[in-house]
């Protein structure tokens, strides 16, 4: 196949240089929401494909894509019922090895999703072990369990689903009636894997070789925090401050973060090694603190880790200066660089969020009627600071799709336009991701803003999205995406990002962040008084007043001598 010959050409241009996930930009692509080539209002392969060049231009080193395989589309393509398929809604598995095939041909790596903690229930082996009934080999793929009560009326234990409602449903047996319970920590839809079972563990070695055999350059791992239950599966109750998916050292829940989780991640690294050209695997691992994170970066399980610790960190100076020297340090420490991301389908887009206040839990969302709704433009303008100032530290960096434009969250999405589980299990208590899963703005002048010929979109967007298209924004200096691009083009020319060494700080004053890579200043003045900029500026996320940099925003300068 065409795709294998250009990975290898990237393989061997590596050779010369160092571990290129150490310091790659990997952007991020929702495919439901990136480009629709046929029309349905749903994204798809093919769209991607057409669009790859954009990337490239843009300047990024590889896509991650979130899943595009067979799925009922109950979680937005996290219910996967065939594992090594792609769900006819985005193609064919022609499509994605095209799409592959462009993608290397353009220099960009491809980096798939795997969701191994649970699977769809109209999976086979889901509804296998429906029909086999308590006691079968098909039901210990997954957690069945008898019901707590006289007559097995009450769930096995107290746990709360992610999206809300109890972490067990109750199943109606072959011979009608009611019977045990299957565990889900996500929708009812998502039964999770039984994990002990070496079974699901051969099947997923497969499911892996499946992919890796058609050429991607490895995964992002679903829920790697996941998986392993503790023995006996004891009452547990989530702290409500903390994120849903938060899983602490300290507050150990018994469905986070089990010690023997770590045998799997063992188990796929000698799998990915098997392959040339450093395949590699990134965690989803919502844990706490970092040091506990980067337990999943030993040298012998995964590569990368998306660092949570910053993403949600608020736009404060210290805060940002305490958890950079922490990454870099403690992920340091196990001999691997820290990412740096700010944006996902999980999160409020940070063209938002960093302006909201602090408490606004991950996962929650945000609507028409939540409290203290940010001023659109001190979010954009925050957050083209806070992109400007992540790219310039070293480590790998990821971008989710649209950020490249200053997409603020979509808010005002009619309730029965909502389609993700959170928004419907909590009974609009909590909206959900909805708002940060909105197809992306193309062309200001077309039809659903150029995502898809027909004008259809999954979700509606909001206005704000046609001032913001790529179209409207691309060779105008001074814009988000420009601001991007030059600033991923610098990032490559003076190598910036690569190295998981510290950060040179220099001093600064109070609300300002200033470090020196080679011989470029960065300068963020995230709350400070303006701070006098001495240099060439290279790029800045905001015009300089008077010769200074204002508050919010980053410059980047070339240092004289
Ligand atoms: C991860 C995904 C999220 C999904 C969940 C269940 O957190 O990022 O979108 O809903 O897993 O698979």
């Amino acid at each position: 196949m065409a795709h294998t010959v250009a990975a290898q050409d990237i393989a061997t241009a590596d050779a010369a240089a160092h571990d290129w996930w150490r310091s790659s930009v990997i952007y991020q692509i929702y495919p439901r929401s990136f480009a629709d080539s046929s029309g349905t209002g749903v994204g798809d392969l093919r769209g991607i494909t057409a669009r790859l060049e954009s990337l490239a231009d843009l300047g990024v080193d590889a896509i991650w894509l979130s899943p595009f395989y067979r799925s009922p589309q109950k979680d937005a393509g996290y219910d996967v019922s065939d594992f090594r398929d792609v769900d006819p809604l985005f193609g064919t598995l022609d499509d994605f090895d095209a799409m592959v095939a462009r993608a290397h041909e353009l220099g960009l790596r491809v980096i798939a999703d795997i969701v191994p903690n649970h699977s769809s229930d109209q999976h086979p082996w889901f509804q296998a072990a429906l029909a086999a009934g308590p006691g079968s080999k098909e039901r210990e793929r997954y957690i069945f369990r008898d019901g707590k009560g006289e007559h097995g009326e009450l769930p096995p234990n107290n746990w709360e689903s992610v999206f809300g409602g109890p972490m067990w449903t109750r199943v109606t047996e072959p011979d009608g009636t009611p019977g045990q319970w299957y565990l889900h920590i996500f929708d009812t839809s998502q039964p999770d894997f039984d994990w002990e079972l070496e079974e699901v563990r051969e099947e997923f070695d497969g499911v892996l070789r499946f992919w890796l055999d058609r050429g991607v350059d490895g995964f992002r791992v679903d829920v790697a925090h996941g998986l392993i239950k503790a023995d006996g599966l004891p009452d547990f109750v989530q702290d409500d401050e903390e994120a849903s998916m938060g899983g602490g050292a300290a507050t150990q829940s018994p469905y986070w973060a089990q010690d023997r989780v770590h045998e799997i991640w063992r188990r796929w690294r000698k799998v990915t090694d098997e392959y040339e050209g450093q395949r590699i695997l990134a965690a989803e691992a919502w844990v706490y603190p970092l040091e506990f994170m980067a337990n999943w970066v030993r040298p012998d399980e995964m590569h990368q880790t998306f660092n949570f610790g910053y993403m949600e960190t608020h736009w404060d100076a210290a805060d940002l200066r305490a958890v950079i020297d922490d990454s870099i340090t403690t992920f340091g420490a196990v001999g691997a660089p820290s990412t740096w991301v700010l944006s996902n389908h999980d999160m409020i887009r940070h063209a938002t969020r960093l302006a909201l206040g602090k408490d606004t839990p991950q996962g929650h969302g945000v609507g028409p009627a939540s409290p203290g709704l940010p001023d659109v433009e001190e979010g954009i303008r925050r957050a083209r600071a806070a992109s400007l100032f992540m790219l310039s530290l070293p480590g790998g960096a990821y971008l989710y799709q649209g950020e490249e434009l200053g997409l603020p969250e979509a808010i005002d999405i009619p309730d029965e336009a909502r389609q993700d589980p959170t928004w419907h299990r909590t009974e609009g208590e909590r909206y959900g991701r909805d708002g940060c899963r909105v197809p992306l703005p193309w062309e200001a002048d077309a039809p659903a803003y150029g995502f898809s010929p027909t004008g259809d979109a999954w979700l509606p967007q909001p206005a704000v999205y046609g001032t913001l298209a790529r179209d409207a924004q691309s060779g105008v200096e001074g814009s988000t995406l420009e601001m991007y691009r030059a600033a991923l083009r610098l990032r490559r020319e003076h190598r910036i990002g690569v190295g998981s060494g510290d950060v040179a700080w220099e001093d600064s004053p109070e609300g300002v962040l200033i470090h020196r890579v080679g011989d470029i200043r960065v300068i963020a003045n995230v709350s400070g008084a303006p701070v006098p900029v001495e240099g060439d500026v290279l790029v800045t996320s905001h015009a300089l007043e008077d010769g200074a940099l204002p508050a919010d925003a980053t410059v980047w300068v070339r240092v004289r001598g």
